[in-house]
């Protein structure tokens, strides 16, 4: 399938009066308009799209659906068929749904975890119109994306690789540690991934989400924000060895950790599956726990 990256993502929250001040005054964000038909959500921006990320009011901090974007109507048009032939279950998006999430056409699906995605083409977007929530030198985001996110999975079988590798198209990137899969879409040749599971018994939800912003400056203002709001942090800066990119971890109103990154240099793409002794070459000190209170227990999590 012929996907670039996550479009954007949307979560559910019971905190979404932290998130309004949190999102622009921290990590620098901008406000986007809620359209008409989700008047009470919160819509974020990180560049000209309409929105990135939406937070909409719910009693527990989730994940509600990764928008995975197909390259356009074609791709798309493929992408639908091939789903539907391995029998995959899917909700065509009506009209309604296409206009509060600023795209042409969407269908809404679930992974073997138990994730909703959607697949998408064409969102809106309008040139030179992003204003970050503080001065700030923006994101990068155009060809790859919002960002990338990492879930907690209770089970970890062969279906969730066969899902996103072979219906899906995506690559596998094999650099976490325990039982995790890095997977990145056919299209992405920035980074080493786009979304990743790990696997952890009984238990589920969001362990981070990765931003890019785009200058070393940005993200040493940010993590001095962080720092003088003494908000809780779960790894120093520091440089994956995986990736060229020096990034650190806090947590967020939601209780996932927010990685903010910064790009040394580009992504060396994949010739062969890398096996790093370590995960960083420096920094990312662990300084808080690795799996935050938005990775929950089964019975607490909401089974819609
Ligand atoms: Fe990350």
């Amino acid at each position: 399938m012929d996907i670039i990256g996550i479009g954007y993502m949307g979560f559910e929250s019971p905190n979404l009066e932290a998130w309004r001040e949190y999102a622009p005054q921290v990590l620098g964000l901008g406000q986007g308009n809620a359209p008409l038909g989700d008047p009470d959500s919160l819509y974020l921006r990180s560049d000209d799209r309409r929105h990135r990320i939406t937070f909409h009011p719910g009693p527990v901090d989730r994940i509600a659906y990764i928008g995975w974007e197909a390259r356009g109507r074609q791709a798309f048009d493929a992408a639908v068929a091939r789903f539907r032939d391995a029998g995959v279950v899917l909700e065509v998006g009506d009209a309604a749904r296409c206009e509060i999430r600023g795209v042409r056409e969407l269908v809404s699906f679930r992974c073997p975890a138990g994730y909703r995605h959607e697949l998408f083409y064409a969102q809106k977007w309008t040139p030179r119109s992003f204003v970050p929530g503080r001065p700030h030198g923006g994101f990068v985001t155009d060809e790859r994306g919002v960002g990338h996110i990492v879930l907690i999975t209770p089970d970890y079988g062969p279906e969730l690789e066969a899902f996103f590798i072979d219906l899906m198209g995506f690559h596998w990137y094999g650099a976490g540690k325990g039982r995790t899969g890095f997977f990145r879409a056919k299209l992405n040749d920035k980074t080493s991934h786009d979304i990743a599971f790990g696997h952890a018994p009984g238990m589920k939800g969001v362990q981070h989400i990765g931003l890019f912003v785009k200058s070393l400056c940005d993200l040493g203002e940010t993590y001095d924000i962080v720092r003088k709001r003494e908000l809780p942090m779960q790894m120093t800066l520091g440089q994956h060895s995986q990736d060229p990119h020096v990034s650190f971890y806090h947590f967020s109103p939601s209780g996932f950790a927010v990685e903010c990154i910064h790009e040394l240099e580009p992504w060396h793409h994949d010739g062969f599956e890398l096996n790093p002794e370590q995960l960083s070459i420096w920094g990312h000190e662990r300084v808080g726990p690795i799996l935050g209170p938005s990775v929950m227990p089964l019975e607490q999590y909401p089974n819609n």
